[in-house]
């Protein structure tokens, strides 16, 4: 997870060269002309994505948590411009309604889910805190199931639309899925350790 996210993040932060020959070409100009919204929401998931998974490493939590925690607002403050940019950048989405309105979900989830796990802890709710941020590192990680389903796509040969909009929802779902599992047997080895 560590290795594809660092991937998916490196590959992203190529918008900040400006050069527009590396930009999504089915976008380019859309997102030329549109590149305050596009690097606020790009620069947020980079960091997000690159350090979400750092903050699930238990050593690091326990041993320092001075890190965690300044680890932990460099990933909100991400989260937070990874979802409001993505909203900004859905009225001028490919492949209107299915795709943007998959995107939109995907960036209500994320803040949803975001703001839970601030609120947690900040009650000291550990447990309800560790369980929102599996759910909100979840969606940030549908950037990568995005760009492996859109991959896989077109290695079997489905049209490039296609594999978009079933992308715009499904990368986000079954990263839900898989993160309520986890949360699921997060509990169940909580209780049997009491
Ligand atoms: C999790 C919430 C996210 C939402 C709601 C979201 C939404 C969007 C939307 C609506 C677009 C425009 C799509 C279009 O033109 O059709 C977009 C593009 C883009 N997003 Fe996100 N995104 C999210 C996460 C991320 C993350 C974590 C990254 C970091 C890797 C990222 C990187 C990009 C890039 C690089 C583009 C430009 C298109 C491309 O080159 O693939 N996004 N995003």
């Amino acid at each position: 997870m560590t290795f594809l996210a660092t991937v998916t993040a490196v590959v992203a932060a190529r918008y900040f060269t400006l050069d527009r020959a590396l930009f999504l070409a089915q976008q380019r100009a859309v997102y030329a002309a549109n590149l305050v919204p596009l690097l606020f929401h790009v620069g947020g998931g980079v960091l997000a994505l690159a350090t979400g998974p750092w903050q699930f490493v238990p050593g690091v939590r326990t041993r320092y948590p001075a890190v965690h925690r300044t680890v932990g607002r460099i990933y909100l403050l991400g989260a937070l411009a990874a979802g409001t940019g993505g909203l900004l950048l859905v009225p001028k989405g490919l492949y209107w309604p299915v795709a943007p309105l998959g995107f939109a979900a995907l960036a209500t989830a994320l803040l949803v889910t975001t703001g839970k796990a601030f609120t947690a802890i900040r009650r000291r709710a550990v447990a309800a805190h560790q369980r929102w941020m599996v759910r909100s590192y979840a969606l940030i990680f549908a950037a990568v199931t995005f760009r492996l389903w859109l991959a896989a796509g077109s290695g079997a040969g489905l049209p490039f639309d296609l594999a978009y909009m079933s992308g715009a929802w499904l990368s986000w779902t079954i990263n839900l899925l898989v993160a309520q599992r986890l949360v699921a047997r997060l509990g169940s080895r909580r209780r049997t350790a009491r």
